[in-house]
């Protein structure tokens, strides 16, 4: 069956016999049913319009996403069918890094319009990094007054020599939290522990093994200077500031870190020792563990789930009921917890990253790749609960080239999330696609065209010497552990 509609709907029938000729958005009635679970819904459309069934809000918005691509494609033509939908995995979703670059609230939303348009439901918001801390916390004014703002900014081949700062107030986060609700998107906030905090050890150098006066950074990398897990007034601190961000935030998830943190402080440091021998820890790694849980066990009373990306695994003492979003798994770490029962997010780097280029990953290379191990028994794949995809910033300083960037990988990785494996299909799914992509230029954002989407041998040799090009300049080069 092809119809233009991405994610492709799990059962739907049309014989393409007769046809609607009205707007089928304004002929649209709801009638919700509690049998439906809460992100399914069906929609018959006949001689009277639409008529979509669901049992909540979930599936109400889901069902309009459909319905509006229906009526882009096919308007005045819309055949006669029947859908009934409901999604592969429950977490689907996206990550904006807005703390390498800042982006508006206004362009934020209309990333979320079209990350919305094809069914996702998670918004991972990047808030905090080396380079800038971006989210407004009350008790800690320094965050924001310092850590905001870096000297200068000398990402790659891209300098340049202003000041650079930006960050978001409360009411702007709710704000967001609001306009994704409505589309029944989760936000999930992301504060990084116990590495990538230059920004924040900045502000408050007392936070850090040594004390000592850090900048925001500047250029890209992994920093050695990192929160010291040793000192208590590091989780007093953590504690007060996930007690704001509940206030912003209502979703069940909080992301709180864990990828690149590099040892060597830690390992100089009298406070962390003490805390490793006080505790029978083996090594860093297991004290990495400790801090987690320790701020997951906080989280849990307070009622909430906690996300770490995969680098948390390395001591082998993480709580069972954390998340880990598997980026970049060692020794098939993920897979294994996955087979012991603890749930995953998949974010191959390699596949799923979108702010490399199609040259390294084509759009072909991003939809084929299969988020359940094949190792993994029939009864532990419930345990990889869903996919998402990230886009860093470091190279990516505006809103053109982040949705250039974006899509169509992103709709790539939404089908996998939404459509059923037996149901895809690589050759549907850019026909679909060609059609429904046009949907983003009315969002004003912009999209790769087709003929780049698998650019063929020679054209990705030279967007891939490019791109390693444009990641180095000598300020990276001479501190890549600063
Ligand atoms: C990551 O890309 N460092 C999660
Ligand atoms: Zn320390």
């Amino acid at each position: 069956m092809n119809i233009n509609l991405v994610p492709m709907p799990n059962e739907i029938y049309t014989d393409y016999k007769l046809f609607f000729r009205k707007n089928i958005l304004e002929n649209s009635i709801v009638e919700y049913d509690s049998k439906y679970s809460a992100e399914e819904y069906s929609i018959t459309i006949d001689e009277k319009g639409a008529k979509i069934k669901c049992s909540g809000k979930a599936g109400e918005n889901f069902a309009y996403q459909t319905l509006k691509q229906l009526e882009f494609s096919y308007s005045g033509n819309i055949p006669y069918l029947t859908i009934n939908d409901k999604p592969a995995f429950s977490y689907r979703g996206f990550m904006i890094d807005c703390a390498r670059h800042f982006f508006s609230v206004s362009n934020l939303k209309k990333m979320i319009d079209c990350a919305a348009l094809f069914k996702l439901n998670k918004f991972h918001w990047h808030l905090v990094d080396d380079q800038g801390w971006r989210m407004e916390i009350k008790k800690y004014p320094l965050l924001t007054e310092k850590g905001s703002v870096r000297a200068y900014s000398n990402f790659g081949r891209d300098y340049d020599s202003n000041p650079y700062e930006g960050f978001y107030t409360q009411n702007q986060m709710k704000d967001i939290v609001e306009y994704c609700r409505k589309k029944s998107i989760d936000v999930i906030p992301e504060i990084e522990i116990p590495g990538h905090v230059s920004a924040c050890l900045h502000a408050y150098p007392n936070l850090s093994c040594t004390d000592k006066e850090i900048p925001v950074r500047t250029h890209a990398g992994i920093f050695r200077d990192i929160l010291c897990a040793g000192k208590e007034e590091v989780y007093e601190f953590l504690f007060n500031v996930l007690e704001e961000m509940s206030s912003i935030f209502p979703c069940e998830y909080v992301h709180i870190g864990g990828d690149e943190a590099p040892k060597d402080r830690w390992e100089e440091c009298p406070h962390c020792s003490k805390k490793m021998e006080s505790l029978n820890l083996m090594n860093y790694e297991q004290l990495q563990g400790y801090m987690t849980n320790r701020i997951y066990g906080y989280l849990q009373k307070k009622g909430k789930k906690a996300i770490a990306w995969n680098e948390s695994l390395r001591g082998k003492n993480l709580e069972k009921g954390i998340t880990v979003q598997n980026w970049r798994e060692k020794n098939d770490e993920c897979s294994i917890r996955a087979s012991e029962g603890g749930k995953i997010i998949v974010s191959d780097f390699f596949h799923y990253y979108l702010d490399y280029p199609l040259g390294m990953t084509p759009l072909k290379k991003t939809y084929m790749y299969e988020p359940i191990p094949s190792a993994l028994a029939e009864n532990m794949k419930k345990n990889i609960i869903g996919v998402e995809a990230p886009i860093w910033t470091e190279f990516i300083n505006d809103i053109d080239k982040m949705s250039m960037m974006s899509f169509p990988r992103l709709a790539a990785v939404a089908e996998t999330g939404w459509t059923y494996k037996k149901n895809k299909d690589y050759k549907g799914f850019t026909h679909r696609l060609s059609y429904v992509i046009r949907m983003i230029e009315k969002t004003g954002l912009k999209y790769t065209d087709a003929s780049q989407w698998d650019p063929g041998f020679f054209k990705s040799v030279v967007q891939v010497i490019k791109f390693a090009y444009n990641m180095y300049n000598k300020e990276t080069l001479k501190s890549r552990k600063d």
